[in-house]
C-alpha cells in the first residue's frame, strides 16, 4: 500500500529543500530535511573529537543525537546550530558519515518517525529508495552542477567570478561523486521516480509540477 509521502531525492543545491518545504506547506503536511540529520551527526562528531570515519562511535552518536526541531531552528545539545550545520565543510562531513552503513541504520527509524497521519514531504538522497520505498510519489530533482553552484553561491553572497565560487563548484562535484558512488544507498534516479530538472525552472514552477503530479497520482489511486 502506498504511504502518504512525497519523496524528493537529488544532488546538492538542486532545490530539494526549498521545493519540498513549499510543497509540504501547500498540502499542510509535515516536512523532513533528512540531510540535516547527517549534517548534525557530522557536527556532533566534530564537536566530540570523533573522526568522521570511526563507524562505531559515529553511529552511536547518530543513534542518540540530542536534537530538537523547533520550526526553522535546529538545536543540538540546546545550542542553535541552524547555521553551523550549513557550512560547506560540514556538508563534506555529512557525506563522509553518510557512507557508513551503521550510521544510516541508526538514522533510519528516526526519519520514519516524521511521518504523521496528515502526510510527509521529505528530501534527501535515499528517501524513495530506502526510507520510504512505498511513497505515493517519488521525484528525482536535479540541475546542472554549474547552476547548482551558482545557487549555492548566491545563498552565501559569494561573487560568481571569485576563487571561492570555484571552490563551491568543486565541493559540489566532489559530493556528487561521493554520493553517487558509495556502496550503501547511492544517489541515483530510480525507474519509479519522476525526473524534475530545475535548471530552467523557477521555484514556483517546480512546486507546481510536484503538486500536479501528486494530484494526478492520488486521483488514479482512489
Ligand atoms: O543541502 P545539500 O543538498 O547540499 O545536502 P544535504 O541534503 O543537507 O545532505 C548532506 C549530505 O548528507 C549529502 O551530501 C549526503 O552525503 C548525505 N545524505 C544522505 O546520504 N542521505 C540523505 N537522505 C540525505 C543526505
Ligand atoms: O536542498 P538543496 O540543497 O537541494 O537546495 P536548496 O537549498 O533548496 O536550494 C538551493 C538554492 O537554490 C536556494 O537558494 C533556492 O532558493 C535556489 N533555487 C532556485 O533558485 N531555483 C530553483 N528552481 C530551486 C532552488
Amino acid at each position: 500500500m502506498n504511504q502518504k509521502v512525497i519523496a524528493i531525492d537529488g544532488p546538492s543545491a538542486s532545490g530539494k529543500g526549498t521545493v519540498a518545504a513549499r510543497v509540504a506547506a501547500a498540502l499542510g503536511w509535515a516536512y523532513l530535511d533528512s540531510g540535516a540529520l547527517y549534517r548534525l551527526t557530522a557536527l556532533y562528531a566534530k564537536n566530540q573529537g570523533i573522526a568522521w570515519n570511526n563507524e562505531n562511535e559515529v553511529a552511536q552518536l547518530a543513534a542518540s543525537l540530542p536534537v530538537e526541531f523547533i520550526g526553522q531552528t535546529i538545536l543540538l545539545n540546546q545550542q542553535d546550530v541552524s547555521q553551523a550545520i550549513r557550512a560547506e565543510h560540514i556538508g563534506m562531513g555529512a557525506s563522509a558519515v553518510a557512507k557508513l552503513p551503521a550510521v544510516r541504520t541508526a538514522l533510519l527509524q528516526r526519519q520514519r518517525d516524521f511521518l504523521t497521519h496528515q502526510g510527509l514531504v521529505c528530501d534527501g538522497r535515499d528517501m524513495g529508495s530506502v526510507v520510504f520505498p512505498q511513497a505515493a510519489l517519488k521525484i528525482f530533482l536535479t540541475a546542472s552542477p554549474e547552476i547548482r553552484a551558482e545557487r549555492r553561491a548566491k545563498q552565501l553572497n559569494i561573487p560568481l567570478e571569485s576563487a571561492e565560487f570555484q571552490h563551491i563548484l568543486a565541493d559540489i562535484q566532489a559530493r556528487d561523486e561521493a554520493d553517487q558512488n558509495r556502496s550503501v544507498a547511492p544517489l541515483r534516479q530510480f525507474p519509479d521516480a519522476e525526473l524534475l530538472d530545475t535548471s530552467d525552472l523557477s521555484i514556483e514552477e517546480a512546486v507546481k509540477k510536484v503538486l500536479d503530479w501528486y494530484s494526478k497520482k492520488s486521483k488514479t489511486q482512489v
